[in-house]
């Protein structure tokens, strides 16, 4: 019999998250030459698919494998593909994170697509993120903080980035205190769901049953909160269903805290590892916007999102027949030299910072200013709490590391005692 950890990878007879992720990851130094190999060999190339999708710890069997595989790298087809919902379908997730997550928005396409995504996108309006700056994102950055500061060193990925995006949105859900253990430990499970399907299945299960909890306390006393918002917004005239909110619930989890946990590990180790840019920001917090930006051209979260082909259709040159996977490379269109000169390096000062980390066209990031909002957040609050902030001189080869997914594992660092 194959025990949970044997099928996990994990130390015998434990459950490490934070492990799960950094294996999820995989421990690919540099993607980029590979991916510049690519493009320069052919942007839209035609790749031969393996035997992956009958490996159970990684995908459903039940999945339906696609007729054929191509991978788009250059910035100007990304983008392309991105912004053309009639020929390029979303509705694929369906068949991979949609069977944990239910049918939510992002595997909608038009016109279904706009009515749902209108109603969620009020929830995060410009004037509810102001609210959520100092009461919910600046709590939960700053109680991680107080308890690490008296010590002059810390591990910035398990005690603080890692940590802070789910509790965001577990306060933005406004779920009660004594429950965040468990929406914690279920969350990063679901999240987990590349690396341990059977798991990610039982965490979404646990987690909609105690969804449903709260959706029915929701609707005896509204509050001010997002699933209060979700119960009173209206498609078409008519409420949303429970089965229409649980799939926005969780979806919540892998789009809002795995990707903000990663970008903000980016971020904070791309100004470690350049030590005159992170005195620049230090001492002018003007510039606290462009590092953002450029940590998130230059290590993207999530390297690839997927499209399917709906129609017999050509890209850049290359046929595409209807039902082809297309595997759309965010990474690879950053570090594109035809748009960015020296794409590799990480340059908080270049001209063109625009980036396509947060997709682009309808699908294009719904929670993309509460990211920034919270990349901006830790950074500050790392900046005025943790003086002299450096990287750990005794630290074991620091680096960022993945194929699908990237960021540092860890990331230690010294700072002054205050
Ligand atoms: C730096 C952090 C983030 C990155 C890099 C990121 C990236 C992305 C990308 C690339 C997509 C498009 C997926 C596709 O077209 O297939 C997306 C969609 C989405 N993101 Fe984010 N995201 C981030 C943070 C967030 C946050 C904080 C939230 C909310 C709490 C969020 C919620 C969503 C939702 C709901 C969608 C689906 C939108 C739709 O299908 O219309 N994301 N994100």
């Amino acid at each position: 019999m194959v025990t949970s950890s044997e099928q996990d990878g994990s130390p015998e007879g434990s459950y490490d998250p934070m492990w799960q992720f950094a294996e999820l990851a995989g421990d690919v130094r540099d993607a980029y030459p590979m991916l510049a190999g690519i493009r320069a060999d052919s942007p839209v190339l035609q790749v031969h698919v393996g035997p992956w999708s009958s490996d159970r710890s990684r995908l459903d069997p039940k999945t339906p494998r696609a007729t054929s595989l191509f991978t788009v790298t250059s910035y100007e087809l990304v983008q392309q593909v991105l912004t053309d919902n009639v020929r390029f379908s979303s509705a694929g997730y369906a068949t991979t994170i949609g069977q944990v997550m239910g049918r939510s928005i992002l595997q909608m396409d038009p016109p279904e697509h706009q009515r749902h995504r209108a109603l969620v996108a009020k929830a995060f309006r410009a004037r509810v993120l102001d609210q959520w700056r100092d009461t919910i994102i600046g709590s939960c950055v700053g109680e991680l903080i107080d308890a690490f500061a008296g010590d002059s060193r810390a591990d910035l990925i398990p005690q603080l980035t890692f940590p802070f995006p789910v509790r965001v949105i577990a306060r933005i859900l406004g779920l009660p205190e004594a429950d965040w253990p468990r929406f914690l430990r279920l969350s990063t499970e679901l999240i987990a769901i590349m690396r341990n399907w059977d798991r990610a299945v039982a965490a979404s299960q646990e987690l909609r049953g105690y969804f449903a909890e709260i959706i029915a306390d929701r609707r005896r006393n509204t509050r001010d909160d997002l699933v209060s918002q979700l119960i009173e917004a209206e498609v078409d005239g008519r409420r949303l269903g429970d089965d229409e909110i649980y799939p926005f619930l969780l979806l919540l989890l892998p789009a809002g805290a795995e990707t903000t946990y990663r970008s903000s590990s980016n971020l904070l180790f791309g100004l470690l590892w350049n030590p005159g840019q992170l005195a620049a920001v230090r001492a002018d917090r003007d510039l606290v916007p462009q590092a953002i930006e450029e940590a998130l051209r230059w290590e993207t979260p999530t390297l690839a999102i997927a499209r399917t082909a709906s129609q017999d259709t050509e890209l850049g040159g290359v046929s595409i027949p209807e039902g082809s996977l297309v595997a759309v490379s965010l990474g690879a269109a950053n570090r594109d030299p035809a748009r960015y000169p020296d794409p590799d390096t990480f340059d908080i000062f270049r001209a063109d910072k625009q980036h396509i980390s947060f997709g682009d066209g309808a699908h294009k990031c719904l929670g993309m200013h509460l990211a920034r909002l919270e990349m901006q957040v830790v950074l500050n609050a790392v900046l005025d709490r943790l003086p002299g902030l450096r990287l750990d001189p005794a630290a074991e080869d620091p680096h960022i590391h993945g194929l699908l997914f990237r960021s540092p594992p860890n990331l230690p660092v010294r700072f002054d005692p205050v």
